[in-house]
């Protein structure tokens, strides 16, 4: 999944030949997902029509401050639009237009919407190899650049002249990536890898049976995405659940046992960042696991059970670098069990929920919970979407990476 995905983009285009490649831009936007509306010059309308760009944004092209219905004459917001967009690419730019962005003169509708915008804003230049070189083109870099605005380079190349040097628009693909890349290094936990335990375990009884729990697999799945949704690259070791996610920055590690979680867990632990353990991991599993299926005879039958290993108290007994984060589900003297299993589990932050909280634990979308750090600061949280808390869990661990 892009970055991109669900994100406003505003396209400007302006008249040079390389606005035949916006096409293409606008395809690859909306194939990763993002929302799409276009700006053309009223010139760039000789280089590519509306009806292209309208058709590929399912979105109206906008290219002047007015449009004319049957009757009236109705004011295209530019405000409005510069507000709407989370990110501004104006590709091709052309000369004139990097001018007068740079200067401030707005007599187009794009120039206009590119003084209102507040979102970050991209520009891909276009021209012949001697305009780009030219003292006022440079300058005009320059001043967009300290404006805080990102110029994705011209190549090199044949040009609409016949000449070959700077001056080619870079290619529709390199564009986008560009963008993609520059969001996810802004991102606060790019660099970052981040593993999470989620859902419940299956512990064998016989080949069609099991010992499980009600655990949903929702809150590791939501922190799963949070944290790649904030740059992090995600190990996502999950017991069964019905979560899945096509996220390019997680890798799922499907499991059924608590073992087999143990396992992977520790194939992994050494490289990562940060351990956020929130699975429902079996306490016991059956001593023997029968190979045919057990038949009934007798009116009762009695398992022998024995401990499966803690997954999270063996990371905290190895943890050097890493920030460790553990789950405990309570019913009664909530905090000071969990303070014991943070201290016991060598742990650097305990979310604790309670069963006697409504809404809280195990099935729901919702959660209750108390956060408790390795210095004992306690943290209540009112009920919150299992997203909100992922959330919450995010914004703690930035303050403990950055502290
Ligand atoms: N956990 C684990 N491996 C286990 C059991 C638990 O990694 N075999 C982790 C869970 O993912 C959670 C935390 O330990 O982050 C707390 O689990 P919980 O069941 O609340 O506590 P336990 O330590 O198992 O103790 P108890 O069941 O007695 O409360």
């Amino acid at each position: 999944m892009s970055i991109l995905r669900g994100k406003n983009i505003l396209l400007g285009i302006t008249a040079g030949i390389a606005a035949y490649k916006s096409a293409s831009i606008v395809r690859l936007f909306v194939k990763a997902g993002a929302n799409v509306k276009v700006i053309l010059t009223p010139a760039a309308k000789d280089f590519i029509t509306p009806l292209t760009l309208s058709t590929l944004s399912k979105n109206p092209v906008i290219s002047s401050f007015t449009q004319d219905t049957d009757d009236n004459a109705v004011w295209n917001n530019h405000v409005d639009l510069g507000l709407w967009a989370d990110l501004f690419l104006i590709a091709p730019a052309t000369a004139n237009t990097l001018s007068k962005m740079a200067s401030g003169r707005s007599d187009n509708f794009l120039v206009a919407t590119y003084l209102s915008a507040k979102c970050p804003v991209y520009f891909a230049p276009a021209m012949d190899l001697d305009m780009y070189k030219h003292p006022t083109t440079k300058a005009s870099l320059e001043t967009l650049q300290s404006f805080g605005n990102i110029l994705i380079p011209a190549t090199s190349g044949e040009l609409a002249s016949g000449l070959v040097g700077e001056g080619r628009m870079a290619e529709p693909e390199a564009i986008v990536s560009h963008i993609e890349s520059h969001i996810l290094k802004e991102l606060s936990l790019f660099g970052k890898t981040i593993l999470v335990t989620a859902g419940p375990t299956y512990e064998a009884i016989d080949p069609v049976r099991f010992i499980g729990n009600h655990s949903s697999g929702l809150m590791g799945f939501e922190i799963a995405n949070k944290a790649a949704q904030l740059g992090a690259e995600v190990i996502y070791i999950t017991g069964p659940t019905h979560y899945s996610s096509n996220h390019s920055r997680i890798t799922t590690i499907p499991v059924v046992s608590a073992q087999e979680m143990y396992t992977q867990v520790h194939a992994h632990f050494q490289s990562v960042d940060v351990a956020i353990l929130s699975a429902a991991v079996a306490d016991y599993k059956p001593k023997h696991v029968a190979t045919s299926k057990i038949k009934k005879a007798e009116t009762t039958l009695s398992l022998e059970l024995e401990k499966t290993k803690d997954i999270l108290a063996s990371l905290g007994k190895i943890k050097s670098h890493q920030i460790l984060v553990g789950f405990a589900l309570e019913t009664n003297d909530e905090v000071d069990n969990a303070i014991k299993k943070l201290k016991f589990k060598n742990l650097d932050l305990i979310v604790l929920n309670s069963l006697n909280d409504k809404g809280a634990g195990f099935g729901g979308t919702s959660n209750k919970v108390t956060f408790i750090d390795k210095n004992l600061a306690q943290t209540a949280f009112p009920l919150k979407s299992k997203a909100d808390v992922a959330t919450d869990i995010m914004n703690e661990l930035l303050k403990q990476i950055n502290a």
